[in-house]
């Protein structure tokens, strides 16, 4: 018996280095995953190598409506959401500051931040037996 029978998990930045892991670790345990990120190639692969356990949806986590549509997939084909979780970050701008520009930054937070912000929002919106939301992102180290 798995710790996450039962359980369905939505996994932003989920083709990556922690989020493929994680959701390969939520699976093992007995979740159903969706796997939200922005590299279709690498999704596609995740969800053939789990099949039946996990379903790929490309995912901005800084669109809304991408955040809402992978929320809302998970719930549709499986009918709960028991665990968010906001893995999707990008190192971002990296400074020196003054060479820093400003839509480097406002990607940045648009994503480190943003995505965790639609990710809360559309999970507490859609799903009653939410239970378990976290977040993973960083702010990018400066130097100069
Ligand atoms: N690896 C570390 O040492 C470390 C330390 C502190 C924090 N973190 C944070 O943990 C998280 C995962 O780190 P990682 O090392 O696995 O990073 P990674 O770069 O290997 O994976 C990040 C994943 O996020 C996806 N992604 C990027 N932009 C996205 C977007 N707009 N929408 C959806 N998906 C997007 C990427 O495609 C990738 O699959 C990140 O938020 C990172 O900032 C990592």
């Amino acid at each position: 018996m798995g710790r996450l029978d039962g359980k369905v998990a939505v996994v932003t930045g989920a083709t990556g280095g922690i989020g493929e892991a994680s959701v390969r670790l939520f699976a093992a345990e007995g979740a159903r995953v969706l796997a939200a990120d922005v590299e279709d190639e690498r999704g596609r692969r995740l969800e053939e190598a789990l099949k039946g356990r996990v379903l790929y949806r490309h995912t901005d986590v800084s669109k809304e409506e991408d955040v809402r549509d992978a929320v809302k997939a998970a719930v549709d084909n499986w009918g709960r959401l028991d665990i968010m979780f906001n893995n999707a970050g990008i190192v971002g701008a990296v400074g020196p500051i003054e060479e820093v520009k400003v839509e480097d930054f406002d990607r940045t937070l648009r994503v480190n931040l943003g995505g965790a912000f639609l990710g809360i929002k559309h999970a507490a919106d859609s799903a009653a037996s939410l239970s378990w939301v976290a977040h993973y992102t960083s702010g990018a180290p400066s130097s100069g």
